[in-house]
């Protein structure tokens, strides 16, 4: 047991996929895992712990924005020896091509502030996903036939932005799309030595205003949860 997290040692795989949502976690555990089990509930952050063709997998909620994650990536890292993470999202859409539905494999998160920026100073560390994680993830979306996207996305500390100034410049250095958790996954899997990505599913488009009916958000989502352990076992 962590402060966070009620699971007893063991109970935790060293595979574990972070969608914000803990009722997200709940029906990508139901639907995706064979014997899942709850092994989590402190706060109501659910996580799950079960096998995906064969394979142990824990699917924990991050809750959203990095303050959350972080507490939880940095417990499943030093407490129960989590060794890949990966998060599962939604994001805003930040550019023409991308559109609703379609997946981003996120490359690089760029950041203003992260809860580990205090450590770096002037330096602007450069966040990245773990390269075979990347590179397997786009091989099982392109197997999918599922439309991806990959390069860069900007975790945002805000989901109600009051600086377009910013979104704009994302927008002119090529940035796919925002959301608000994989910088700081990024950096703690790096200070760890441990491997990390971001699948994500653009919910909302930042420019034409589209959103994602709730309805559709399974089905879409599923793509995601599928790419993501797919890529977390080959
Ligand atoms: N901003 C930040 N995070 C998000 C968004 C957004 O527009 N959509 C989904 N996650």
């Amino acid at each position: 047991m962590t402060v966070h997290i009620g699971a007893k040692s063991g109970q935790i795989a060293e595979t574990v996929l972070m969608p914000g949502d803990p009722y997200r976690a709940k029906w990508a555990a139901q639907t995706f895992l064979e014997g899942a089990e709850l092994v989590n509930e402190v706060r109501g952050m659910l996580g799950f712990t079960g096998t995906y063709k064969g394979n142990r997998v824990t699917i924990q909620g991050s809750g959203m924005g990095m303050p959350s994650l972080s507490i939880y990536a940095n417990e499943l890292i030093r407490d129960y020896n989590a060794q890949t993470l990966i998060r599962i999202g939604s994001c805003g859409g930040m550019q023409p091509q991308v559109g609703i539905r379609d997946v981003i494999v996120a490359m690089t998160a760029s950041t203003i502030t992260s809860p580990s920026s205090g450590i770096f100073r002037e330096l602007n560390f450069a966040p990245c996903a773990d390269y075979g994680l990347l590179s397997a993830a786009v091989k099982a979306a392109e197997a999918r036939g599922t439309k991806t996207h990959v390069g860069g996305i900007y975790s945002s500390d805000v989901f109600y932005a009051e600086r377009p100034d910013l979104d704009e410049q994302m927008v002119r250095h090529g940035i796919l799309g925002v959301e608000m958790e994989a910088a700081e996954l990024y950096t703690l899997a790096a200070r760890h030595g441990r491997r990390a990505l971001a699948v994500l599913t653009v919910s909302d488009h930042l420019q034409t205003g589209e959103a994602l009916p709730s309805e559709d958000r399974e089905k879409t989502f599923g793509d995601m949860v599928e790419i993501a352990l797919e890529a977390a076992f080959t």
